[in-house]
């Protein structure tokens, strides 16, 4: 017997086309693009967590001399959402990165660890998280759980 995953997602062409709450969430990212901490990759990733209250809870990438001891955008935002809201769901994040040293004109994916944290807020409060992935330009996709991102972790699965 063979099984099937499909994996369904939207692509946008511009921020307009967005639903607002994605398109205020993707901003916010992009906002927080602009705080990382980023002075050895130069690789600046800024991520916005939306709580089922409406709160906005953003991260970007933090670094480090010792390079393992960093830690990436999407973990700094959740970790944080989750620490100062322990008792909201975690309805959406949104992604985005820039650098000035090339383009970055495709949608910027959580890394597998980035994946993995943040399918357990998913599984935790039974609720899709939607990923809402940019590059600094370019198309937009949302995905609408983390389970699609990381596929056989989550809940949601049919
Ligand atoms: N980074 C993130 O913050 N999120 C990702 O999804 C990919 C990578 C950070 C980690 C590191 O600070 C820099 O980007 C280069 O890998």
């Amino acid at each position: 017997m063979q099984k099937n995953i499909t994996i369904t997602y939207d692509a946008f062409d511009r921020l307009e086309d967005l639903l607002p709450e994605d398109r205020k969430l993707l901003e916010a990212a992009t906002q927080a693009a602009k705080d990382a901490y980023a002075p050895y990759s130069k690789f600046h990733v800024g991520a916005a967590v939306l709580t089922e209250n409406g709160d906005i809870v953003v991260g970007n990438n933090q670094e480090n001399l010792a390079y393992p001891s960093g830690l990436c955008a999407e973990r700094v935002a959740g970790f944080s959402a989750s620490a100062l809201h322990p008792n909201q769901k975690i309805m959406a994040i949104a992604i985005t990165a820039f650098t000035d040293e090339f383009l970055t004109d495709k949608p910027t994916p959580p890394c597998g660890a980035c994946r993995q944290s943040l399918i357990e807020y998913e599984i935790r409060d039974n609720q899709p998280i939607r990923c809402i992935l940019r590059g600094s330009t370019g198309q937009i996709y949302v995905f609408h759980s983390m389970a699609d991102l990381l596929p056989l972790q989550g809940n949601f699965l049919a």
